[in-house]
């Protein structure tokens, strides 16, 4: 067990619930959010039923003051974070041509993946430059790639969903942003893209399993290279922006 604390936003389920799974397996000590109270509670005994040391942490990234009394929290037991990882993210309207897609469901979407990770990452700083070599990590989309999106050849070239894909390509800006003002402070921002994951997001359409999401993303959590920012990662390789 090491005295090393994560955060991971969105954990009840999926992807994220598998990344907590995953860290607390290596002995870090999780804060488990969700935004359903209950819901975060059963997802962190279940993990707790794995020997994890785990705690709900109650917390809607869309909310001020959830946000506020999440901080406050973690700031009364542990005065510090060592990891954030921003995973909480939704779809929106899918499949939808830009031209149709209403305005407030891209609003509802750039809502939870671009402002709410930049809201919780500007609440956590104070914790996170409270402890040494302390990491945020985006969980960004390959469908966020300009890079691959705009290569004939590439598999997500004929996904063209405005506001999911829009919202992830300003998700790598934040990234890029925060990993520039932060490079000297101890503190390593990237964006790791979970690939193409069975879960409730897809309808489990996706061909990755939980397992192999979540390991890229820890991977990336647990780099402690101080030059290793401003990345944007597929596993452990480094992908187009
Ligand atoms: N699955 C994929 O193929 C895939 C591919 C690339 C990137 N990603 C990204 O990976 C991340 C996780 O995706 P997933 O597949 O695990 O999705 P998921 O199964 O839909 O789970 C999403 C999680 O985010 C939570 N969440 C949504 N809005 C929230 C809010 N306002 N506050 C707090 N939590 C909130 C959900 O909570 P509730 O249970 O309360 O709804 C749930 O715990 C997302 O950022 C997604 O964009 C997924």
């Amino acid at each position: 067990m090491t005295d090393k604390t994560v955060l991971i936003t969105g954990a009840n389920k999926s992807i994220g619930y598998e990344t907590a799974r995953q860290l607390g397996g290596q002995g870090f000590r999780i804060w488990l959010g969700s935004r359903d109270a209950d819901r975060g509670q059963a997802a962190a005994a279940s993990l707790a039923a794995e020997g994890i040391a785990v705690r709900a942490l109650t917390l809607d990234v869309t909310s001020d003051e959830s946000v506020r009394c999440a901080v406050a929290r973690v700031e009364r037991e542990d005065g510090k974070l060592d990891i954030l990882i921003n995973n909480a993210g939704i779809s929106g309207l899918q499949p939808i041509l830009p031209s149709e897609q209403p305005l407030h469901d891209i609003k509802a979407i750039y809502e939870t993946n671009v402002f709410a990770p930049i809201r919780v990452t500007q609440a956590f700083l104070p914790l996170l430059k409270a402890t040494i070599d302390a990491s945020v990590i985006m969980v960004s989309s390959g469908l966020g790639s300009l890079g691959w999106l705009s290569d004939p050849s590439n598999q997500f070239h004929g996904v063209n969903i405005l506001g999911y894909n829009s919202s992830k390509t300003a998700l790598n800006a934040v990234t890029v942003a925060f990993a520039k003002e932060l490079a000297g402070s101890g503190i390593t921002v990237n964006a790791a893209d979970p690939g193409y994951t069975a879960t409730d997001f897809n309808g489990h359409s996706g061909y990755r399993t939980v397992e192999q999401a979540a390991a890229g993303i820890v991977w990336l959590a647990t780099r402690t290279a101080r030059d290793m920012t401003g990345g944007f990662y597929f596993e452990q390789n480094e992908v187009p922006w």
